[in-house]
């Protein structure tokens, strides 16, 4: 198969490009670099095309010459979408409806990436994809980011209904591994780096807040559980299984990397001004995708000493 990722320079697109290319397949990659890198696919045979899936005619032309789209472009992060909500809305709306276009005129099927983000602030536990979605007021730029996926999948969703697109939708959960950065405000690799570094591990207000990490190879499991035996038009939450408050997480990698780090508790006001509010639990309900034969291998523990061995080689 010959794939094309947007975002592909990517976290999560780095990882999935080089199993692809492994499998056999072959991958072009449209990226604008933004926050991507090509460095680490140089030695791969991906194709790099550098530019944004904003330009139309760019996403026609690769599109024509690939079977299947997955559409991994994105601004993400919270530090970035809170400062640059025009281009992440532009990117949600403009970018995805390029390639959802593009899918549909070459009859191509497509996979979009959503995040468990749209389901906002619901106090529900574990979330299925067809429970509420319930976000903020518009003056907390906070839940810009789970407007713009909310935009991606109602766009998806429009399109499938009303075009026939072959599109399948997957929700990741937290998604944790190598390659990941913490300059945009993702947990893991900030506490790593920080630990690892000796300096103190920033956690917001008391660390009452939990998440539920997926790694990365078992995220990959799921997509491709979702490529092979999804539904199209029907949505996924692809996640892990182990629910753990921040706190918990710092007191975790400050133990597992032997480090004599101390943790700093920061109020929200502190580190993203006044117009903050985010999710005090996230928990994925994965029976969905459990039904098509997912399973998630990694625990928590497993997940993240890979991720601080790769740190510490990397260092
Ligand atoms: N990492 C997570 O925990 C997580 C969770 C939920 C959903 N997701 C979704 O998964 C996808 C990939 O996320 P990631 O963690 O790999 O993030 P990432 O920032 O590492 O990757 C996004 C990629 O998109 C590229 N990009 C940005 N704007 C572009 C544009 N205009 N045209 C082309 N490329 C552009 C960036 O350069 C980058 O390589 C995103 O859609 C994200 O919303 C990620």
């Amino acid at each position: 198969m010959h794939y094309l990722i947007t975002g592909g320079a990517g976290f999560i697109g780095t990882h999935l490009s080089l199993r692809l290319l492994r499998e056999g397949n072959q991958v072009t990659i449209l990226d604008n670099l933004s926050t991507g890198r090509a460095d680490r696919l140089r030695d791969s045979k991906a194709e790099i095309i550098t530019g944004s899936v904003t330009d139309r005619e760019l996403v026609f032309s690769l599109a024509s010459k690939c079977d299947y789209i997955i559409h991994l472009a994105c601004v993400v992060g919270v530090r970035l979408t809170m400062s640059r909500g025009c281009e992440t809305l532009r990117l949600s709306h403009t970018g995805t409806e390029n390639v959802l276009e593009a899918a549909t005129v070459f009859s191509k099927g497509i996979f979009v990436a959503s995040s468990s983000a749209i389901y906002g602030k619901t106090p529900k536990v574990p979330v299925a994809e067809e429970d509420d979605s319930i976000l903020g007021a518009s003056n907390k730029a906070s839940w810009l980011y789970s407007v713009g996926k909310l935009v991606e999948e109602h766009l998806a969703l429009a399109y499938c209904r009303e075009r026939e697109t072959s599109v399948k939708i997957g929700r990741f959960f937290n998604v944790i591994g190598p390659y990941q950065t913490g300059s945009y405000g993702m947990v893991v690799p900030t506490f790593i780096t920080q630990a690892l570094k000796g300096e103190e591990l920033p956690v917001y207000e008391k660390g009452k807040q939990t998440r539920t990490f997926g790694y990365i190879e078992d995220i990959l499991d799921g997509l491709q559980v979702v490529l092979q035996k999804g539904i199209p038009g029907e949505i996924y939450n692809i996640g892990g299984f182990e629910e753990i408050s921040i706190l918990s997480l710092a007191e975790k990698i400050i133990a597992m990397t032997g480090s004599e780090s101390n943790i700093r508790f920061i109020p929200y006001s502190s580190a993203f001004g006044p117009y903050f509010e985010e999710t005090i639990r996230r928990i994925p309900d994965i029976s969905r995708l459990r039904m098509l034969g997912y399973e998630p291998r990694y625990t928590l523990d497993e997940a993240l000493s890979e991720i601080i061995s790769h740190h510490r080689k990397a260092t």
